[in-house]
């Protein structure tokens, strides 16, 4: 009997329950009616008178461990739960504050150029980061010994056959023409790669936003026309353009295109050197060398083609004057752009 009693008082001290039912439980077994304190009490009759007294305490001692356990725990349980309910049912009570992202501004800059575009009914094209000497150089008519295929400008990936990290997203001019015929009227914005130092205005990954347009009669004045049309948009309506001539392999003739600066409306301040006009794009009339290489007739149809370096129109756009801030991702350049667009 000695050794029944103290199994259960080893019990009590060790009894760790999850529930409030199991508390009750437990309180049943040990202490209900028909308990085991209540049948070792009945055992006790029996017992011989000079064994009473030491059985007797320990069965009080039990007695009293166990309705003392059983109250705390049922006490804790109580606790606990009242917590839980409190936490759900104070209004009052401050919440936690969610720390909501933002768009970064590349993005929002490339998906409103996107939407302007969209508006002349260009849709968005896409293609592959890495990429083959055929679609970034050969098929854009840039001759063998160009200085764009150098090591200089271009990651390789592997020599013989090239395979390389697109150096400009007019590669995905040459896939689009590839599984589209004419009138083709594209947007292709991308992630592109050239080995440069970096510095505040350069870095060896950066976005870029191609867009081309392929269709019968398609001439430089609507080319001029549409890329007045994105800067106005972008920059205000206020803003003027101007094309200078210049050299693209897969374009002829090509132009580089200025903005008339946004910050001293083209009376010439530091930002723009003095000059008035920002360089934002090349451009120019698809090469009918491009065309004929991506099984296009050039003497049924014509296009232009344009790119222009998303950091570039999101620095003038935003007045950032280190482009290396778009990719250190500090919040708290980042966060300076939650409300914009
Ligand atoms: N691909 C040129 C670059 O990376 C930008 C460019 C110039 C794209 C003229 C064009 C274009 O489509 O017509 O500098």
């Amino acid at each position: 009997m000695i050794e029944k009693i103290n199994e259960l008082l080893r019990q009590v001290e060790e009894f760790t329950p999850k529930t409030a039912a199991e508390v009750e439980e437990y309180r049943i077994k040990i202490l209900g009616k028909k308990g085991e304190l209540n049948a070792l009490m009945e055992q006790f009759k029996s017992v011989a008178p000079e064994q009473k007294r030491e059985l007797g305490q320990l069965i009080n001692r039990l007695k009293q461990t166990a309705t003392e356990r059983i109250n705390t725990l049922r006490q804790q349980m109580q606790d606990a739960a009242a917590e839980q309910h409190s936490a759900i049912d104070d209004m009052t009570r401050p919440g936690s504050a969610e720390q909501l992202g933002s768009r970064h501004p590349i993005s929002l800059v490339k998906n409103e150029i996107i939407e302007v575009f969209s508006r002349l009914g260009y849709t968005v094209a896409d293609g592959p980061e890495i990429e083959d000497d055929f679609h970034v150089f050969s098929a854009l008519n840039f001759p063998p010994e160009h200085p764009a295929r150098d090591m200089q400008d271009t990651f390789f990936v592997e020599k013989n056959p090239d395979i390389l990290l697109r150096t400009h997203t007019s590669s995905i001019q040459v896939r689009t023409m590839e599984h589209q015929k004419p009138p083709i009227r594209v947007i292709c914005p991308g992630r592109v790669f050239r080995n440069e130092a970096i510095s505040y205005r350069a870095h060896c990954i950066f976005h870029q936003l191609e867009g081309l347009y392929i269709d019968e009669g398609v001439s430089f004045a609507d080319l001029k026309q549409s890329l007045l049309y994105f800067a106005k948009e972008i920059f205000g309506e206020q803003t003027a353009i101007r094309m200078r001539p210049s050299y693209f392999p897969f374009t002829e003739p090509s132009a580089e295109v200025d903005v008339s600066c946004n910050l001293c409306g083209g009376k010439g301040c530091p930002v723009c050197k003095g000059t008035g006009w920002l360089e934002i794009m090349g451009c120019g009339m698809v090469d009918p060398n491009v065309l004929r290489a991506n099984n296009i007739d050039p003497e049924k149809y014509s296009g232009f083609a344009f790119g222009m370096g998303i950091e570039r129109i999101a620095m003038l756009k935003y007045g950032v004057k280190d482009l290396r801030l778009y990719f250190e991702n500090d919040v708290r350049f980042l966060h300076q752009f939650d409300t914009a667009l």
